[in-house]
C-alpha cells in the first residue's frame, strides 16, 4: 500500500532560496535581529502599524525576488507520484512564502498564513496582495481605510486549519518534519501527536531540532540535497 504522509515544512526549506530562518544556533536568525514582540503581535500592530507593515513589506519584496529550490520541487514531485499510486501527501507549512506553490504543489496548508495576501480587520475579507501595504490603503471589499493587515498569524493568534491537520495525522502512516526548529507550538507538538496515533516519524533538518529525541529517524543536511534524495528513495527518480 503506498504511504499516506504528512509533511511539515519550516523556514529551513526556504533558507537556500535566500529567505532567512528565524532562529539558528549561530544567533543569526530573523528574531535575533528583530524583536518579534514589536513586529509580530496584534498589540505591536495596534501600537505602531507603520513599523509592522514596513517589516512585512520588506519580507514581501524579498519573497517576490526569491525562487523555489530543489527541496520545494522534490516535494511537489512526491505529491504527484503518491497521488498516482493511490497514496497521499498532506503538505503543511509554517512558512508564509509561496515557494511550495511556485514549485507546483497544490493545496498547501499554510498554518501561519500567507504573505502574499491581505486581510481586512473590519470585514475579514482576504485578498491576494503583492504590493507594499500602507495605513491609508482601502479594503477593496468593504471600502474602509486603514484596516488591511498581512494575512499572517502573529504570536498570540491561533494557527489556521489545525482541525484539518489533526484529521490528516490520524489517517497517515508517516510524519516528516523538514527544516523546522521545533520551538513554537502547536506545530512543535505534531510529532508527539503523530507518535500517539502510531505513525512513524522522521526529522530532516540541518541541525537537530529541540524536540529531535521524539523522532524515530533523523536525516541531517541541507534541504536541497536531503529532500530530493529522500523523495527518490520513496518513489524513484
Ligand atoms: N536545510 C534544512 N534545514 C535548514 C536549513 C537548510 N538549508 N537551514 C536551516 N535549517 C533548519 C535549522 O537548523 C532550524 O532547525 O531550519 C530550522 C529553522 O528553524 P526556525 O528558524 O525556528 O524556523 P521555523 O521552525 O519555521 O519557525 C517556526 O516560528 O517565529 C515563528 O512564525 C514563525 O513559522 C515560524 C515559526
Amino acid at each position: 500500500m503506498p504511504p499516506n504522509i504528512v509533511v511539515l515544512t519550516g523556514a529551513g526549506i526556504s533558507a537556500e532560496s535566500g529567505l532567512g530562518t528565524f532562529r539558528d544556533r549561530q544567533g543569526e536568525g530573523i528574531w535575533a535581529k528583530f524583536d518579534p514582540m514589536k513586529l509580530a503581535t496584534l498589540e505591536a500592530f495596534a501600537r505602531d502599524p507603520e513599523l509592522v507593515l514596513a517589516f512585512y513589506d520588506l519580507r514581501r519584496r524579498n519573497l517576490l525576488g526569491a525562487e523555489p529550490n530543489a527541496a520545494h520541487f522534490a516535494l511537489a514531485q512526491l505529491k504527484g507520484a503518491l497521488a498516482e499510486r493511490g497514496g497521499r501527501l498532506t503538505l503543511v507549512t509554517r512558512n508564509i512564502d509561496d515557494l511550495h506553490e511556485r514549485a507546483g504543489s497544490k493545496r498547501v496548508i499554510h498554518m501561519h498564513g500567507e504573505l502574499l495576501k491581505a486581510r481586512c480587520s473590519a470585514c475579514e475579507a482576504v485578498r491576494p496582495w503583492r504590493d507594499d501595504l500602507g495605513v491609508s490603503d482601502v479594503c477593496p471589499h468593504c471600502g474602509r481605510v486603514g484596516t488591511l493587515r498581512p494575512q499572517v498569524v502573529w504570536f498570540g493568534e491561533t494557527p489556521l486549519e489545525l482541525d484539518v491537520i489533526d484529521w490528516a495525522l490520524r489517517q497517515a502512516d508517516l510524519f516528516v518534519a523538514i527544516g523546522t526548529s521545533g520551538a513554537v507550538y502547536p506545530a512543535a507538538g505534531f510529532v508527539a501527536e503523530a507518535c500517539a496515533y502510531g505513525l512513524r516519524t522522521c526529522e530532516i533538518n540541518l541541525e537537530a531540532a529541540d524536540n529531535a529525541q521524539l523522532f524515530d529517524e533523523q536525516r541531517l543536511g541541507a534541504a536541497s540535497k536531503t529532500i530530493p534524495n529522500w523523495v527518490e528513495e520513496l518513489v524513484g527518480p
